[in-house]
């Protein structure tokens, strides 16, 4: 095996953001820009030599290309073994468990999840550690550093590695298996839910809908919905990937996943519909003319836990990204257990998960998981909703209706403006930190400010401390207003707010959230100067 040592200069912006380095195809295109990343992350995580590595992606543009430079990548830095999913795939999720069930030495995951793909689409690569989780800040600032000053990269000459066969084959001293990439996730599926009792209710009539985007969860969800759970094969809907996603958003909003949202929504709907996005990490939930926000959906699964056998031995605690709504802390407070409150990104929830502090963790950006793997896992989110209503014979509705009635509704809306001059965006959030003095204490109408800050967040694990994580303004009456930017764009900035309030009255529950929220939505709008200093007057996106 003949080991080149090329020369290369390091480029300046391959600092990985909330999950990973994304960035445009032609960006990834360029001479030595995979490569230098790639050896970042070797030279970061210095493996023994022999390690396993998992590699995989969601499919999409420039996966497999990628793949093949990896793979010569690793055989030249010294790993002894690698599984790569068939075909160049493995979902989030998946690549997760297989790190976990195979005891590997970490992962690399080629994804943009659920940026749009193609010739000028997005891309993205990080790096899991052995636990199954997304790379800790430490390790992606120790890659970024090590990428500011690379000088050489290592590659094999070799063939290509058939990856559309499954088995064994050899780069040099590395061993290359092409696994299965469904099999082992579709196994651990198993032994967390009650297949018997989904299948009973979905043979009895109960009808679904479960929309991939044209991304990585088709092969996953046929084979567990349809294969292992007898759901009719239409039930399915855009299973087939595709490098561009059919030229969509793969994104499971109300916005991108309109078709699934039309037929939940149109006469004659099914039951419950659901969505993943482009690597099969996020979900959407919805019912028959009823839409389920990420954040009551934590919530519902965390209170309706001990139907499930996988979780009836009872949860060690919950945790939520910040911006999600309080909705599962009502329910935590309620199980007499710890709801733990983490900056953004799933990578704030491995410490807790591998310490035994949380089993449920979730995002209201349509993330929602366990720790039966260390990513959010938007199957396993859908499987947890059907054996929920498998034992429990209601609606998706009244399920959530009867939540509320319980807890009270934390009614919630994020409002996104992307592609804002990155200028004016970061001018907005220099003034609200600037308006902090005077903003505490400010009163809006009956609305009173108790506090506002920069989220900081100190790891109860290890002790790390993340600052800078969004501005908040938390009002007296438990509302709250969250801004932040976005660290997963590619284009411009993106910046969100997330609006709550409580609403602990019943005959109150229906009022629609942007109505309910309009009070402060308009003090959102007033403290940040949004609309003068970036000329919108509305959201690209609200969920
Ligand atoms: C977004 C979501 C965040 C999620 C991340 C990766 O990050 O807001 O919750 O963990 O995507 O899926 P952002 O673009 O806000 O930095
Ligand atoms: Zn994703």
């Amino acid at each position: 095996m003949q080991v080149f040592t090329v020369a290369t200069t390091p480029f300046t912006d391959q600092k990985p953001g909330t999950s990973g380095l994304r960035k445009r195809v032609p960006a990834f295109r360029q001479a030595h820009y995979l490569e230098n990343f790639v050896q970042s992350i070797f030279d970061t995580i210095a493996a023994p030599p022999g390690s396993t590595l998992v590699l995989g992606g969601d499919g999409r543009y420039y996966n497999r290309e990628a793949i093949q430079i990896i793979l010569k990548m690793a055989a030249a830095n010294g790993f002894g073994r690698v599984l790569a999913g068939k075909g160049g795939i493995l979902s989030t999720p998946a690549a997760s468990c297989v790190i976990r069930k195979y005891r590997t030495y970490g992962g690399i995951i080629l994804s943009a999840s659920h940026n749009p793909g193609g010739p000028d689409g997005d891309f993205g690569i990080k790096y899991n550690t052995a636990n199954g989780g997304p790379a800790p800040e430490k390790i992606t600032e120790a890659i970024f550093a090590a990428s500011k000053k690379i000088a050489q990269y290592r590659i094999v000459e070799a063939d290509d590695v058939a990856l559309d066969s499954l088995g064994d084959s050899q780069i040099g001293d590395m061993a290359v298996s092409v696994i299965d990439p469904v099999s082992d996730y579709a196994e651990l599926m198993e032994t967390l839910f009650d297949f018997p009792a989904i299948r009973t209710l979905l043979s009895g009539g109960f009808r679904v809908k479960f929309d991939a985007m044209h991304a990585v969860t088709g092969p996953y969800a046929r084979e567990i919905f349809v294969n292992r759970l007898g759901a009719s094969a239409d039930s399915m809907m855009n299973a087939e990937p595709l490098p561009d996603f059919g030229g969509g958003h793969p994104d499971p909003n109300l916005t991108y996943a309109h078709e699934l949202v039309e037929a939940l929504y149109g006469d004659n709907a099914p039951d419950f519909g659901a969505a993943s996005d482009g690597d099969g990490d996020r979900n959407m939930i919805l019912g028959k003319h009823f839409f389920v926000t990420p954040s009551d959906s934590l919530a519902i699964i965390a209170a309706n836990a001990h139907h499930v056998p996988g979780y009836k031995r009872g949860l060690a605690g919950i945790a939520r990204s910040m911006p999600t709504s309080e909705a599962a802390d009502r329910v935590a407070k309620a199980l007499n257990i710890p709801c733990y409150e983490t900056p953004t990104g799933w990578k704030f929830f491995g410490n807790l998960m591998d310490a035994g502090k949380v089993t449920l963790c979730g995002e209201e950006s349509f993330g929602t998981g366990s720790d039966h793997v260390r990513e959010k896992d938007g199957l396993w989110a859908v499987l947890f909703w059907l054996n929920i209503l498998a034992v429990r014979r209601q609606s998706v509705e009244n399920i959530a209706r009867e939540h509320w009635a319980r807890f009270g509704r934390n009614v919630y809306s994020r409002h996104d403006y992307e592609n804002l001059p990155a200028n004016a965006a970061n001018g907005v959030m220099k003034l609200l930190r600037d308006s902090f003095v005077e903003l505490r204490g400010a009163q809006f109408g009956h609305l009173q400010v108790k506090l506002c800050d920069d989220f900081s967040y100190t790891d109860p694990v290890d002790g790390s401390v993340s600052t800078g994580q969004g501005v908040r303004i938390l009002f007296t009456d438990g509302s709250r207003i969250v801004f932040r930017l976005s660290g997963t764009g590619t284009e411009g900035a993106t910046l969100r707010i997330y609006l709550e309030s409580f609403e602990p009255d019943v005959s109150k529950h229906n009022l629609d959230a942007q109505e309910a929220l309009a009070t402060l939505i308009s003090i959102a709008l007033r403290i940040s100067e949004l609309r003068e200093r970036t000329g919108r007057d509305k959201p690209t996106v609200i969920t």
